[in-house]
């Protein structure tokens, strides 16, 4: 594997191989120390962020490794029309690894072309972010010691929500999930997704509106936020931002050992009362994201430790 710009491009072994580096990175981080001493990353943000940037800067500070880059497009020659393939080509001169975030779904491919070094998606408009998968897949992992036999409950904006795209993806591959898609109607799961993954393989789901009617049944619930940057319409936006709002009442009927996750930033969608639930998994998922980063730097630059 030389880039990671879907999930998909990931075998089950490949996966597997991440999370189990990834703990003994948790177990012996002084052995990684100087893994990636005299290497640079690049993280090249044309959106913003905050754990997806800073967790990848830190998975490489952690490794011994240096950073360069931008965190807005205005700060770079983007602002004067350089391409995405130019400014790849551009800073594969500079460092050793790129990780990438913009707004048009497909830039991270388009960089790959130019690049000359491994490019990593840090997540390209409604599209994909396979990062935060493996973030989400380690904090799955952690708290439920296999992928297997899981009913996860996925809620919000399902239609743009990126996260949610990859996921499915990612855990349709393991046998017995299944999945229960909660959305209004105009957020539901793009249609390709119910296709050419869930129905092309024999992965059951259901498709509903009531967060509260679906509890009972969940292993994982997977909250999202109600993007406002990917509506056109102000209106729709305002209409749909609170269709769900975890609180502490909607948990009584929830299993003891479910697991809350939330790739983050909430804005209402999980009550800060929650918080203190001990199912509530979010904040270890944004520092199982730093752990899976560190993994997949060590793997994309063939670094053997
Ligand atoms: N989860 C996630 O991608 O967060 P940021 O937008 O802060 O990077």
């Amino acid at each position: 594997m030389k880039n990671l710009i879907d999930i998909m491009q990931m075998s089950t072994e490949e996966l597997q191989e991440l999370v189990d580096r990834a703990m003994d990175i948790i177990a012996n981080p002084a052995k990684y120390a100087d893994a990636c001493r005299g290497k640079k990353l690049a993280t090249l943000f044309f959106e913003p962020s905050t754990r997806t940037r800073l967790s990848f800067e830190a998975a490489m500070y952690e490794l011994g490794g240096n950073v360069i880059g931008f965190s807005e497009a205005n700060s770079s020659s983007a602002a004067k029309g350089e391409s995405v393939a130019d400014t790849v080509r551009t800073v594969g001169c500079y460092a050793d690894i790129i990780a990438m975030r913009h707004p048009k779904e497909g830039a991270p491919l388009v960089a790959t072309r130019t690049a000359g070094v491994p490019v990593v998606n840090a997540g390209d408009g409604g599209h994909n972010h396979p990062t935060q998968t493996l973030a989400d897949l380690l904090t799955i992992y952690r708290e439920k010691g296999t992928f297997e036999n899981l009913t996860v409950g996925l809620c919000g904006d399902l239609k743009f929500g990126r996260t949610v795209h990859s996921l499915i993806s990612a855990m349709s591959r393991y046998k017995g999930v299944k999945f229960v898609l909660i959305s209004p109607e105009e957020l539901k799961v793009p249609r390709y997704i119910i296709t050419d993954i869930l129905e092309k393989n024999g992965i059951p789901f259901e498709e509903v509106t009531s967060l509260e009617d679906a509890m009972p049944q969940l292993d994982i619930l997977y909250m999202t936020r109600v993007q406002r940057e990917r509506f056109f319409n102000e209106a729709d936006y305002m209409r749909l931002k609170d269709t769900y709002i975890l609180t502490p009442e909607k948990l009584r009927n929830a299993k003891d050992d479910l697991a809350i996750l939330h790739p983050l930033p909430r804005v209402n969608e999980i009550s800060v009362a929650v918080d203190d639930d001990p199912r509530a998994c979010y904040f270890k998922q944004v520092l199982n994201g730093k752990y899976m980063r560190m993994a997949l730097i060590l793997k994309l630059l063939e670094v053997n430790v």
